[in-house]
């Protein structure tokens, strides 16, 4: 055999493992008592009564030597540690924005730019807002507009850069936004020599109403699927053109530019570090969750190049963070991300993790199971409504599979489906667009052999789809009711 189709069948995880931490078995008799006792719901369950986790890529990555090495060394001064300065360096490095303000986590950087961005019914274009920067333009009085390419919204549709966002849309979305004719916003960026002030005025009224544009690479909410370059160039274009400030939400860059770098042509010579340093180079900004390619359990930031906003942005992270050069992370969390930011773009490393998840997809695909196509880069996302046609939405078929995969075989996913997202405002229950089980892969953490165990699960509990039921929900808090809801299933 050749050693390069040896390559492509065996993973070869590009680490060795110097310690470890024990995973427990249990039997289908105890996993059912354990789910009973959790209401059926595995939000609900204790992680040691688990054996694969996969409720979420964020945060439950494992750390290098390296990683832990440097942490020993931190400096946990209150103000300007040693640590900090090369937490800021490493961000710079990378991404070339000149102010580097850390913070707990993504959603933290999220809060601090948008209560200084955006005012009450401004709008603002996403290719697809994950969760909590939806929840954080709602709560300040905006909305939060996804305009993703079509091609994403389409389980089964093969499409190189399914995370695009539709360029499109976007142009229409800053002419209906500020009330004008396609004429007069090509007219604008023509004026700019002759009509000085009338080009300013539009700009001024473009960022009231669209105070920033936001990128998420890869697109987390719309199947981990990536941004191609052109797009983000092609977006970056736009909002320059208007004077709009535009921002990535970054947390999976790393893993992003591994697929520029394999799927867009005129990349492939490239290192995915000079890749996201290009990526970076058309934003203004960018709001970070080291959970993610950060390799750290906690952390995140806000980095951008405006001096003004920067001095804001500042002053409001004392009131939630802390003082700006520790933000809310312990020395040993700046530390943590400084190194791990670099080896997120490790071609070995990326090229592991990149190929495992799509492993997993292949062997889900060759065995009839429905899943979003290509698979993205942190997750394989099964379609359950395809799988258990049977089930009514509104009877939650999307958490049956969930719950399913942990009576099978102590896997624990999660429901993006019906249960999650039906709820209405009026207290009314409508079905998700889709129901989905997504099985997030933590970074660094499963080997190859894990990998094909869930994979034979998830067939089996396929195989066994026709005996599957739906679940009614017992009791349920008002708001993100899938953390806490507990459930029963219908005889
Ligand atoms: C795309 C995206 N943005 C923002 C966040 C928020 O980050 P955090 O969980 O660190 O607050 C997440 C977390 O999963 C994410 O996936």
């Amino acid at each position: 055999m050749k050693l390069k189709s040896l390559e492509s069948r065996v993973i070869i995880e590009p680490f060795r493992i110097r310690s470890v931490e024990p995973i427990r078995f249990t039997t289908m008799d105890e996993r059912e008592k354990l789910l009973r006792d959790a209401s059926w719901n595995p939000f609900l369950l204790k992680a040691t009564d688990v054996l694969i986790d996969l409720l979420t890529d964020s945060g439950t990555g494992a750390m290098s030597s390296r990683q832990w090495a440097a942490m020993i060394e931190s400096d946990e001064s209150y103000a300007g540690s040693s640590s900090f300065y090369r937490f800021e360096t490493a961000v710079r490095d990378i991404t070339g924005f000149k102010h580097v303000i850390p913070t707990h986590q993504g959603r933290a950087a999220e809060n601090v730019l948008f209560s200084l961005l955006v005012q009450n019914g401004d709008v603002i274009p996403n290719n697809t807002h994950f969760d909590t920067t939806r929840a954080h333009v709602e709560h300040k009085g905006g909305e939060a507009r996804d305009l993703l390419i079509p091609e994403g919204l389409e389980p089964l549709t093969i499409h190189p850069f399914k995370g695009n966002m539709d360029t499109a849309r976007l142009e229409q979305t800053i002419r209906e936004t500020l009330g004008e004719t396609s004429g007069e916003t090509r007219n604008e960026s023509r004026d700019n020599a002759s009509g000085e002030t009338r080009g300013k005025s539009q700009v001024e009224k473009a960022r009231k109403k669209i105070p920033v544009i936001m990128l998420t690479v890869t697109n987390n909410s719309g199947g981990g699927q990536p941004v191609s370059m052109a797009n983000v160039r092609e977006v970056s274009r736009i909002a320059r053109k208007h004077g709009i400030p535009f921002f990535i939400d970054a947390c999976r860059f790393a893993e992003n530019s591994w697929f520029v770098k394999i799927r867009e042509e005129g990349y492939q010579d490239k290192t995915p570090i000079e890749i996201a340093r290009e990526l970076f180079s058309y934003a203004d900004g960018c709001t970070m969750s080291a959970k993610k390619d950060g390799m750290s359990n906690i952390g995140g930031y806000l980095a951008l190049n405006d001096d003004d906003l920067a001095r804001e942005c500042r002053s409001l992270s004392i009131l939630t963070e802390g003082f700006p050069t520790y933000g809310g992370m312990a020395g040993y969390d700046m530390e943590a991300v400084a190194a791990g930011l670099y080896e997120a773009l490790d071609e070995g490393y990326l090229r592991y993790r990149i190929r495992s998840t799509e492993y997993l997809g292949e062997k889900l695909v060759d065995a009839g199971v429905s899943i979003i196509q290509p698979t993205g880069g942190h997750a394989v996302y099964i379609d359950a409504k395809k799988m258990l046609p049977h089930i009514p939405p509104l009877q939650y078929p999307a958490w049956s599979l969930t719950n399913a995969l942990y009576l099978t075989g102590g896997v624990r996913a999660v429901e993006i489906g019906s249960v999650m997202f039906g709820l209405q405002p009026d207290g009314t229950e409508k079905p998700a667009p889709m129901e989905l089980v997504r099985l997030a892969i933590p970074r660094r953490v499963y080997t190859q052999s894990h990998i094909d165990y869930l994979a034979d699960v998830v067939i089996h509990t396929y195989e066994q789809r026709e005996k599957l039921g739906g679940y009614r929900i017992a009791s349920a808090p008002k708001v993100l009711r899938h953390f806490s809801a507990r459930l029963a299933p219908l005889e």
